[in-house]
């Protein structure tokens, strides 16, 4: 496989570069912070003043299911002002450069906007704001419209929002965990890393050799574990990244196809095929 070493290259190896090359993204809160929603930790974070024990757990919905909903609910009308921003479209961009199934998003947003964007390959492991299921039957479906103050099921049972609570399991983890030993390339962009299993990704990824390359306003605090580190908005920093990356994989294809072929060199070599 070709690589690429970039003026980003400060660690191991290089950045391979193929349209077959195996991405995998991990994004959180940060991503959607340009869209206008808010991250969960640092000044004026979703948990600021709040404990996540008060509205993020199992325990809170059975205490008190209104209050959590309240939370969600508040959640759930912001998206309805938001709209995917620059680096939610520049992944697409990546997504779509790349070979089908070369390219897979982890996300830890409950937020609908990778999707919104067009990103095919989506894994919401925190769950969807946008769904709901059912406390009892497990019904579970779409709903994008303001919703009661304690939703019910046409079962009768209540409704809980279709996230992961601390305390449960994430989701599609059994999917994540051979795109981790598979990537060639992980990217993290905008997650603070302080929630596991996602804040384990990327050792597991680098431990199976991938390249590793962040995109945050912040310093990374396991700064070791990255290839490359893009302090910067992601909405300035990714599409950027994402531009270079492509424009190199174009000057790569472009160097491959004026590169002389042994079939013509033989058949000029032997006219007529006579040897
Ligand atoms: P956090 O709020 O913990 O972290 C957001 C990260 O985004 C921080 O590292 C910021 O520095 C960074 N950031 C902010 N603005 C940015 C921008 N414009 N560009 C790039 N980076 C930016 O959010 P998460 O790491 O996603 O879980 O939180 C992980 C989980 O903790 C969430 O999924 C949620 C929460 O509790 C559950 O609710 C289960």
């Amino acid at each position: 496989m070709a690589t690429l070493a970039p003026d980003v290259l400060q660690g191991r190896g290089a950045l391979p570069a193929g349209r077959d090359t195996r991405v995998v993204v991990l994004s959180g809160a940060g991503i959607s912070a340009e869209s206008g929603l808010p991250t969960f930790r640092g000044d004026g974070g979703l948990w600021e003043g709040m404990r996540p024990e008060e509205v993020a757990t199992p325990e809170a919905f059975r205490r008190d299911p209104a209050l959590v909903w309240r939370f969600y609910e508040a959640r759930r009308r912001a998206l309805d002002a938001a709209v995917p921003n620059a680096a939610h479209r520049a992944l697409v961009d990546l997504e779509r450069a790349l070979t089908p199934g070369s390219f897979a998003l982890i996300t830890q947003n409950v937020d609908d906007l990778h999707q919104r964007a067009g990103s095919q390959t989506v894994f919401p492991m925190h769950g969807e704001l946008r769904k709901v299921r059912c406390t009892a039957c497990g019904a579970f479906e779409e709903r994008r419209e303001e919703l009661p103050a304690l939703p019910t099921c046409d079962c009768g049972a209540v409704l809980r929002p279709h996230v992961v609570w601390f305390g449960e399991t994430p989701l599609f983890l059994d999917r994540i965990t051979p795109l981790l030993r598979r990537a060639q390339v992980f990217l993290v962009v905008g997650t603070s890393g302080h929630v596991y299993p996602a804040a384990g990704f990327i050792f597991e990824a680098r431990a199976a050799g991938a390249w590793t390359v962040g995109v945050n306003v912040e310093e990374a605090e396991a700064d070791w574990a990255y290839d490359a580190f893009h302090l910067g908005k992601a909405g300035s920093v990714l599409p950027e990244l994402v531009r270079g990356w492509l424009k190199a994989l174009l000057v790569i294809e472009m160097q491959e196809a004026l590169r002389p072929h042994d079939g013509v060199t033989r058949g000029e070599a032997t006219p007529g095929g006579a040897s």
